[in-house]
């Protein structure tokens, strides 16, 4: 995963050291699943190449939660993007600023359920006092909620997958994911 430092004007996400991207940065490092953009392709037989719409799948928009009703540390299960093998997510609201956290305290996240390393279930790992997800059943990685979901341990080598969030009034929408779901050659395809 790509990490930058906060561009110069913006503002952090995240007061602590380390492994947090602006929020601009976050979003923009995100944004190539979203955007419509050419490709230059030759077709066989033609004398050169021609500019294309490419063709993108786009995250659908769905609603997943409301603010006012999350507690902070009880973790709300929801499936994204589809219903499909390896959707299985988890919002929750830390109590603490987060890498992407939206919200007064910037302090509510969304991640991917499914291990990076061998797709081990990490529903039920979640550990309040570390703001971390994990140790997986299976190899015991566990992964920094407050950070994108970098590796805290384990056997893991990729951080787990964050989805992107935005907040309309009181609903929460997720809009994106950040990372490739374990499983999945593409997010969008199951
Ligand atoms: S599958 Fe989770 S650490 Fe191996």
């Amino acid at each position: 995963m790509a990490v930058a430092g906060p561009q110069s004007g913006e503002s952090e996400t995240h007061s602590g050291p380390g492994c947090v991207m602006s929020r601009r940065t976050f979003l923009l490092t995100s944004a190539a699943a979203t955007s419509a953009f050419t490709v230059m392709v030759r077709m066989p037989g033609a004398a050169a190449a021609e500019e294309v719409p490419a063709a993108i799948a786009l995250y659908p928009r769905k609603l997943i939660g409301r603010l006012s009703e999350l507690k902070v540390d009880v973790p709300l299960d929801f499936n994204y993007p589809d219903e499909k093998q390896y959707s299985e997510a988890m919002l929750i609201r830390l109590g603490r600023e987060a890498g992407g956290g939206i919200g007064p305290e910037k302090d509510v996240v969304a991640f991917s359920y499914i291990c990076t390393h061998q797709g081990g279930p990490l529903q039920n790992t979640y550990k309040a006092e570390h703001k971390a997800l994990g140790p997986c059943p299976l190899h015991l990685t566990t992964y920094d909620l407050t950070r994108h979901g970098i590796v805290i341990a384990g056997n893991a080598y990729q951080s787990l997958p964050q989805v992107l969030l935005e907040l309309e009034d009181d609903d929460i929408y997720a809009v994106g994911i950040f990372g490739l779901i374990f499983g999945r050659y593409d997010n969008l395809q199951a």
